[in-house]
């Protein structure tokens, strides 16, 4: 799995590898959110959707491997006159808070399964009632469309998101969307193309 160095290095130059318009998914549930909640974006790499989010009037929080990362997503929300708490962290190492969330935002952050599993239940435990996981991830079928020159997503099967794997994680919550869809994705230069992703909204009871 890619270290902190991988990413430090795909983020150093000045362009968003990511675009700096959030991700679509979670843009098109901006109803949901309450300005004033609280929310955390673990690997939210170069900010944009942290700072989308934060333009949503919420509160956020967010953490990334890469101190590139969190220096864009610092520099990105000054630029748009918001407030963000970025933080260099693993999300993996994280002594997690519980029932303190009112949405936490999980975009393409690809996870071994062990890492996964453990996350999801920090996430889980780490909303308050009420309070919404959304996630956006490849699928492995997004192997398939990398041979064909699409741009996004993991090589590696393993790190890659099935469905059925994200309903069994979030089981314990009320799963509202859990399906997988093909979108053309348009971020920055490196999500680029017709897309196999999983679009995951939970909600905790
Ligand atoms: C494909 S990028 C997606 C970035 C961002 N979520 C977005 O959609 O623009 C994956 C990000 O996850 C971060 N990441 C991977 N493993 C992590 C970990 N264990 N702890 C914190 N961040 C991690 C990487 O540093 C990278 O920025």
């Amino acid at each position: 799995m890619a270290g902190a160095d991988f990413w430090d290095e795909r983020y150093e130059g000045a362009a968003f590898a990511y675009g700096e318009a959030p991700n679509a998914f979670l843009a098109s549930l901006a109803d949901r959110f309450t300005a004033g909640g609280r929310a955390l974006v673990p690997g939210d790499g170069e900010g944009r959707n942290g700072v989308f989010l934060a333009q949503c009037g919420l509160r956020v929080e967010t953490l990334d491997l890469s101190a590139q990362g969190v220096a864009k997503a610092r520099r990105l929300a000054a630029a748009r006159g918001v407030t963000l708490q970025a933080l260099q962290a693993d999300v993996l190492a994280l002594d997690w808070p519980v029932a303190t969330y009112d949405v936490i935002a999980l975009l393409y952050l690809h996870l071994p399964v062990d890492g996964r599993h453990a996350l999801h239940a920090r996430a889980l435990a780490a909303l308050k009632v009420g309070g919404l996981i959304v996630l956006e991830a490849f699928t492995p079928r997004q192997i398939d469309r990398q041979r064909q020159g699409v741009r996004g997503g993991p090589r590696d099967a393993a790190l890659l998101y099935e469905p059925r794997d994200l309903r069994a994680d979030f089981g314990e919550a009320e799963i509202e969307l859990c399906e997988e869809v093909e979108t053309d994705l348009r971020e920055g230069t490196l999500h680029v193309g017709e897309s196999a992703v999983v679009r995951l909204i939970a909600r905790r009871e």
